[in-house]
């Protein structure tokens, strides 16, 4: 194997049987090398750092490879941040860290719902290890009852003592008992404090449908809805604080050209109105309109014709929102597995997820020319990662485990919704409960907590929390043809001052030692939280829960510097005490 040295002019080319070949990229600020077939890159961070090194190596020729043969994991990777607290910005609106539970498969029945008569702990009939479990994530909103389900959900049939038993053609073409219906979401969110974002039937239902159930929901006067809703056990009104006028209108919504959407939107937006006496003013119910699905040009075409139609629109209809729903699936159908992979999958499905960065800004940029104020939200309601079915279970229930590597997908888009604040203002993960990336599992009285539930426990501060710019040099995780940035940060301002700091190390071979300088705020201390495990796909499982929880960790801090190392394939959120 070769080992060649490049500075300037200066080659040195080093032979040992074995391990090594590196490659130094002169005039940067880096080396990289290879080591028994894997790359790596060693990062200078000032040019005093970098002579010492190339002058060892051009005059001790092959001495690097001592330092380069130490084992991967343990070499640390250098990245330089900088973060001014002056320069706060923009609200990261809580509503970004919203959940979506569709009734399909476990979702809701089993999920959340198991019946009075269960002997499932249950309040209502829904369970309590459920609702303590989301109650400490301070969940926002939760959007229901779909999805695809939503364009065939007729409301009356999930209300009342006996309800209507339907199918779910959608998902498994299983018995929908309609014993979760309406009253027991309400209850639902009152038990986890969280607000309500309801679909309503564009596809297959009536303006006149969907107006009677936002009257049976909000009226506060006695109508004879009202009534109904009261005789059901509910006499004051229901808060709804989200409206989605259909889902995927362009798909299993309907497959709807936009031009006859936009006919559905202009009468539903009219017609559907909330009466809640307290949402009448600031509180009002927000309208969000189906959007796009993804990049290609037909999406883009989408978004062009509602915001065209939003800036030209009458005083008797408009939107709040515009929804958009992208998966990260690589391929359809599905099949990359959610447990069981190596490297290469692990650093694919961070590239495919990273795209959410592209498709965030291209869908803004197309917004930003119909509504450069910004009043129209980008709500990213369907998110997260969609996974071949795990073996042995129904296909329809979108069954899959949730890994170290959903952990970091997480943070990763957490981030970009962050930084894209101005504009996106809510998004839904899918989904809550043992649907697709779910934040919990359960198998009958079981139940576990995944990576992706600690990365949402992690992030409770940056609810409501001001955006802080964060300046760094990520540098490059390189595995094969892939290359990713090696790390990703996310900086905050609490609602009391505080400083909330969350990093992402992608790499899962190295480590990295983040060097912060801060500005604009007089640091002590800096401790927090960060979550790893063993492998790429680890994951908690009912009988081995604790493989990827969080363990403490704390910076060193002097003044305005401070430095944590960032353990290898890990998301690490501190808070810096002033
Ligand atoms: O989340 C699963 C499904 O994905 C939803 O029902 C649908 O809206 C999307 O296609």
């Amino acid at each position: 194997m070769l080992f060649t040295l490049t500075s300037g002019s200066r080659t040195t080319v080093c032979k040992r049987k074995g391990e090594l070949s590196a490659v130094w990229a002169s005039g940067g600020s880096f080396a990289k090398y290879s080591l028994l077939g894997r790359r790596f890159t060693r990062r200078f961070t000032a040019l005093r750092q970098k002579a010492p090194f190339v002058r060892r190596a051009l005059l001790f020729g092959c001495t690097l490879i001592a330092e380069a043969t130490i084992a991967p994991a343990v070499v640390a990777q250098k990245v330089q941040l900088s973060v001014d607290v002056s320069k706060a910005s923009v609200k990261i609106d809580r509503n970004i860290f919203g959940q979506f539970a569709e009734h399909l498969g476990h979702g809701v029945y089993e999920g959340i719902w198991v019946g009075p008569d269960s002997t499932i702990p249950n309040t209502r009939g829904i369970r309590n290890d459920i609702v303590a479990a989301l109650r400490a994530l301070k969940v926002p909103n939760v959007r229901w009852p779909g999805g695809c389900f939503a364009d065939e959900y007729h409301w009356r049939t999930g209300i009342g003592a006996q309800r209507v038993v339907t199918l779910n053609p959608n998902w498994g073409g299983v018995i929908e008992p309609n014993t979760f219906g309406t009253h027991e979401f309400m209850d639902f969110l009152d038990q986890i404090g969280a607000e309500a974002y309801i679909s309503v039937n564009v596809g297959s239902g009536t303006p006149r449908e969907a107006a009677e159930w936002l009257e049976y929901l909000t009226a506060a006067q006695p109508t004879t809805l009202a009534k109904e809703r009261a005789a059901n056990g509910h006499q004051a009104p229901y808060r709804v604080s989200s409206l989605g006028i259909g889902n995927e209108s362009w798909g299993c919504g309907g497959n709807m050209t936009p031009d006859y959407y936009l006919s559905q939107l202009k009468i539903y937006t009219r017609f559907v109105r909330n009466f809640n006496p307290s949402q009448q003013d600031k509180q009002q119910m927000l309208k969000i309109a189906v959007g796009p699905g993804g990049s290609e040009t037909e999406w883009a075409y989408w978004t062009e014709a509602v915001m065209r139609a939003y800036q030209n629109r009458q005083w008797s209809w408009d939107i709040n929102g515009l929804s958009m729903h992208s998966y990260t699936v690589g391929h359809w159908p599905p099949s990359f597995a959610s447990v069981g992979f190596g490297e290469t999958e692990y650093s694919k499905i961070l590239k495919f997820t990273l795209e959410m960065e592209d498709l965030v800004s291209k869908h803004s940029a197309i917004m930003d020319k119909y509504d450069p104020q910004k009043k129209v939200a980008l709500v990213v309601d369907e998110w997260g990662a969609w996974y071949a079915p795990l073996p042995g279970t129904n296909p329809g229930f979108l069954v899959q485990q949730n890994s170290l590597r959903d952990a970091i997908l997480a943070a990763l888009n957490l981030n970009i919704f962050a930084h894209h604040g101005d504009r996106v203002r809510m998004a839904n993960i899918a989904q809550m409960i043992n649907v697709l990336q779910a934040m919990i599992l359960t198998d009958k009285e079981k139940m576990v907590l995944t990576p992706t539930y600690y990365v949402f426990k992690m992030y409770v501060p940056f609810q409501e929390a001001t955006f802080v710019p964060v300046a760094f040099d990520a540098g490059t995780y390189v595995h094969g043809e892939i290359s990713l940035p090696r790390m990703d940060a996310l900086a905050a301002k609490d609602t009391a001052g505080k400083l909330w700091l969350a990093f992402t190390n992608l790499d899962p071979n190295q480590s990295i030692e983040v060097e912060a300088s801060l500005a604009g705020i007089i640091a002590r201390s800096a401790a927090g939280e960060t979550l790893t495990g063993p492998k790429v796909d680890s994951v908690n499982t009912f009988d081995a829960a604790k493989t990827v929880v969080p363990k403490p960790i704390s910076a060193k801090v002097e003044g305005r510097k401070l430095d944590l190392t960032l353990e290898p394939k890990s998301v690490t959120v501190i808070s810096v005490e002033q």
